[in-house]
């Protein structure tokens, strides 16, 4: 059941509108990064957190990991360009073995009673990830003009944690890199090395915080959690 995960976090918020990054903003007195962190600190399964951040924030982020005792951050390491290149650069950081999750920081309400299932079924399987059926319906469109509308019930809205063997995950990294391929998950670049990738249902308030109206339902869930 051990695992490492892999945080990353070097990204901009560009489209939270905070002029800084979202991660640095609080929510319920803390912000969103630690609220993230906390969940594998307080997992006893996790072996190590291996944290992509802006090289420009490392002193803020040194000081909130010690002053919130998160110590299970092993390292920080510095983000890419896309984070696509922030998690291929903690890569190389990580014990070469064993289960790898990845998890976006921008992902605070993660069920810790997923964690086990998902990490079963990267053992059992190789990879596996969380999502969550689509709910909404989904058309294709050419410009505004709608050409079709897909089935939804085989669709899935995909969050993180996404758990694979590190073997696997590097495989598809490397191979992504090689190929200039990005995609916007891991699950993406492994499926282009032909491995089979199990679905485990998550939760909805799984919700990763993008744009300002996100604040307010992060809001909510805390709120209920509280009840
Ligand atoms: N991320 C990263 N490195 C990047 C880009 C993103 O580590 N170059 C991280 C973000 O910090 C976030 C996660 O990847 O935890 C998911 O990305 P997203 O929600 O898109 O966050 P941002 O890229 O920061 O936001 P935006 O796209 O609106 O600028
Ligand atoms: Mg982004």
């Amino acid at each position: 059941m051990a695992y490492q995960v892999i945080i990353p976090a070097a990204g901009q918020g560009k489209r939270m509108e905070a002029g800084k990054n979202k991660l640095l903003l609080e929510i319920n007195d803390l912000p969103i990064l630690i609220h993230t962190l906390n969940v594998f600190q307080n997992d006893e399964a996790c072996n190590g957190i291996f944290l992509a951040i802006n090289p420009q924030e490392e002193q803020e982020l040194r000081e909130m990991i010690e002053s919130n005792q998160l110590t299970k951050v092993i390292a920080l390491v510095p983000g890419g360009k896309e984070r696509q290149y922030s998690i291929y650069n903690a890569l190389k950081h990580i014990e070469k073995e064993g289960i790898i999750l990845v998890h976006d920081a921008a992902r605070p309400f993660i069920d810790k009673g997923l964690l086990h299932p998902l990490i079963k079924a990267a053992e059992k399987e190789g990879a596996a990830i969380l999502a969550v059926p689509v709910k909404d319906t989904i058309k294709k469109a050419s410009g505004t003009i709608v050409t079709e509308t897909v089935e939804r019930s085989s669709l899935w809205a995909v969050q993180t944690p996404q758990a694979f063997r590190f073997s696997i995950l590097i495989e598809a990294y490397n191979k992504a890199e090689e190929d200039g391929f990005l995609g916007t998950d891991d699950a993406s670049l492994v499926e282009r090395i032909d491995q089979e990738i199990v679905i485990v249902q998550g939760n909805y308030d799984n919700i990763k915080l993008t744009t300002p109206e996100d604040l307010y339902f992060a809001e909510a869930i805390i709120k209920k959690r509280k009840d």
